[in-house]
């Protein structure tokens, strides 16, 4: 069988959960169940809850784990969702690895890859909303919002003006024609990377409402009854490594009093655990020489232990 996605740090993923034997982990982006298939191996008494909102990759994995069958729960879901509905299990691990996959990547008719022919970028291709609505229907001040809010980029009204004109006169149907039209070359706001990576990574976030999801599953995390339990999340852009960052911090802290307040009244116990990786964790250069896709992602993790402070 061969697999299309190389799993980012799996050694380090390995080390993160190694206190973990049994029950329960939830793995939100099963992917083509890379991180999943070493965990199962070497955990003979774990069971994993695998989730992805892409059929194909459920599909590949379905197969892929056909071996594990009776500690593998599949479901075709968004990860905002899973942890409510496992909640009352034993859950010891919880792993998210936010990315894109290669596949979807190097799929010439998914539209993530600057060569695809068509203008599409839906993780779930059930869902309405695609990359060609976002950028042939949005008004301009939407495109703006979009190019500046999740692609950070400082020449965000000239690109929405770009693509407006581009548009008046023939709709921008493949993922290619937008490529060339923002440029695939060059520098952006001083950092040696392409406007179409940055119009590309706005688009997608948009079209799968990334952020809101990962904001959601933390947040479905936080007001879970789950008592103890590994969190890692693996992040590929620094708008999702902030939003974790901010949320391990929150998490953390056992004083929740304004800061306005003269003493404390909250009870001074309200941290949810403690943060296990003080820095995030970055590949390796052997990684990234193997795997280039690896190299911006960042690992952080967290350890739940309700009612307890660090120790
Ligand atoms: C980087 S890949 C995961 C690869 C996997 N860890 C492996 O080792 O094979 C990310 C996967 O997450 C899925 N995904 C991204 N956002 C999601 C969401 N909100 N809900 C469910 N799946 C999501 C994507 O469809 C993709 O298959």
């Amino acid at each position: 069988m061969q697999i299309p996605h190389i799993s980012v740090m799996p050694n380090e993923v390995k080390e993160i959960f190694k206190p973990i034997e049994d029950g329960y982990l939830i793995d939100c982006t099963l992917g083509y169940a890379g991180h999943t298939h070493m965990l199962l191996d070497e955990k003979n008494s774990l069971h994993v809850i695998g989730c992805d909102r892409d059929e194909e990759a459920i599909e590949f994995s379905k197969k892929r784990l056909e071996k594990f069958k009776n500690r593998v729960t599949i479901e075709h879901k968004n990860f905002s969702n899973i942890v409510s509905k496992y909640e009352h299990l034993p859950i010891r691990g919880i792993l998210a690895d936010v990315g894109v996959s290669s596949l979807q990547l190097d799929s010439n008719d998914r539209g993530f890859g600057f060569d695809s022919l068509k203008l599409d970028m839906r993780m779930d291709t059930a869902q309405t909303l695609s990359a060609y609505e976002v950028v042939n229907r949005y008004s301009k001040n939407e495109l703006e919002r979009v190019l500046k809010d999740y692609g950070e980029l400082r020449e965000y009204k000239k690109i929405a003006k770009l693509i407006c004109d581009t548009r008046e006169k023939n709709p921008i149907k493949e993922a290619k024609t937008l490529a060339d039209l923002v440029g695939r070359k060059g520098h952006v706001n001083g950092r040696k990377v392409s406007p179409a990576t940055l119009v590309f990574q706005a688009i997608r976030i948009e079209v799968n409402q990334e952020l809101n999801e990962l904001e959601e599953l933390l947040r479905s995390i936080k007001m879970s009854s789950i008592d103890e339990c590994i969190v890692c999340i693996i992040s590929f852009h620094s708008l999702e490594d902030r939003i974790v960052k901010q949320t391990f911090k929150a998490w953390s802290k056992s004083c929740v009093c304004p800061s306005s307040a003269l003493k404390c009244e909250c009870g001074n116990n309200n941290a949810l655990g403690w943060i296990i990786t003080k820095k995030a964790v970055e590949p390796t250069s052997e990684e990234i020489k193997t795997n280039p896709r690896s190299r911006s992602s960042k690992l952080r993790a967290f350890y739940i232990k309700r009612g307890a402070r660090e120790g």
